[in-house]
């Protein structure tokens, strides 16, 4: 009786131990692709819960050590930060980690690793900007620009890693400044995402558009016409290339095992898996992302767009200086 108790109890645990829950803020058709193709290799089922970014994180804060997740997936470095000060993730070892991501796109303590990346760039239209005209982020303040610029509200969060980025760098007031300097040339006022951005670009509203990379692949691949004609009429630019410029603004999408992970193994599997050769193929080919693994090259149609300089600044810096970015923004009236 005892044994067959034991052996119930064995394989209940087993079981148990046979999966990996998710909480995730990625909505890409190129997670579920590599969802599946973890449970085909390892056998370790996949249970995720998707939900916005903000709704996810305190969901993960509320359930505290009753939480089932032992993954949070997130995008902008921003948010991993964010989750390793609010005590959300443990820190895990990974040699191989360690060896395929560049130090500044993880923590250096192994509470966060980037799995993909995405550049900040600028997108101009076709017709009335010559790309030879255009060089740095900072030149987007100068006046020939009035009424030329379009970009999303001051709350998203890709845009507040922008101005960090010049926080980390410059300091404060040449970042306030610069800031300013943007928003007074705004074409109209901040509104909808980075791909409504182009669909406005692309319309004439406006010369040049601040936006991620990877909308740009998106729209190129949109199974709706108009979407995929608006790429027709805009040209990618990638600021900031100069010798001595610090280069394109870039960021990632991330993932920590969670604090109180009751799959803490299959967790780190997972990562492992996410930052493999054959995932981060998977995530630029399907989501149009930068692989983060240093061994592995862009996906044909990113190469096609040209190689370029990335800022390599430790992103955990964007982090640091989000609250800033976010008071600078309000005092300036980029809204
Ligand atoms: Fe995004």
């Amino acid at each position: 009786m005892i044994k067959i108790f034991l052996s119930i109890a064995i394989l209940f645990i087993s079981l148990h131990a046979n999966e990996v829950n998710i909480y995730t803020h990625r909505h890409y058709p190129s997670d579920k692709i590599l969802f599946k193709k973890f449970t085909q290799k390892t056998g370790i089922k996949i249970n995720v819960v998707q939900a916005n970014s903000d709704q996810i994180m305190k969901r993960l804060e509320e359930e505290g050590k009753y939480s089932p997740a032992d993954l949070l997936l997130t995008v902008d470095v921003g948010r991993l930060y964010l989750a390793k000060e609010k005590d959300l993730f443990q820190p895990i070892k990974s040699k191989f980690l360690e060896e395929v991501i560049p130090l500044n796109l993880r923590d250096k303590e192994g509470y966060w690793f980037g799995v993909t990346k995405r550049a900040r760039v600028l997108v101009y239209n076709l017709d009335t900007v010559n790309p030879k005209s255009l060089s740095t982020y900072e030149a987007l303040t100068n006046k020939d620009y009035k009424g030329a610029i379009l970009t999303q509200t001051s709350t998203n969060i890709y845009n507040q890693s922008l101005l960090a980025s010049f926080i980390a760098h410059y300091g404060e007031e040449k970042a306030k400044a610069w800031a300013k300097g943007v928003s007074e040339n705004f074409a109209r006022k901040p509104t909808g995402g980075d791909r409504d951005q182009m669909r406005a670009l692309a319309a004439g509203v406006a010369k040049i558009a601040i936006v991620n990379t990877y909308y740009v692949g998106q729209l190129m691949n949109s199974k709706n016409f108009s979407d995929k004609a608006v790429t027709e009429r805009i040209g990618i630019f990638f600021p900031n290339q100069g010798e001595n410029e610090r280069g394109t603004h870039i960021n990632i999408s991330g993932i920590g095992v969670t604090k109180y992970a009751k799959n803490r193994d299959n967790a780190i599997k997972f990562i492992e898996f996410l930052c493999s050769p054959e995932a981060q193929k998977i995530f630029s080919e399907v989501n149009y992302e930068y692989p983060v693994n240093k061994n592995v090259a862009p996906s044909k149609l990113l190469e096609s767009w040209g190689s370029f300089k990335e800022d390599s600044i430790q992103l955990y810096k964007l982090g640091e200086n989000n609250a800033k970015a976010v008071k600078i923004f309000n005092e300036v009236g980029w809204k």
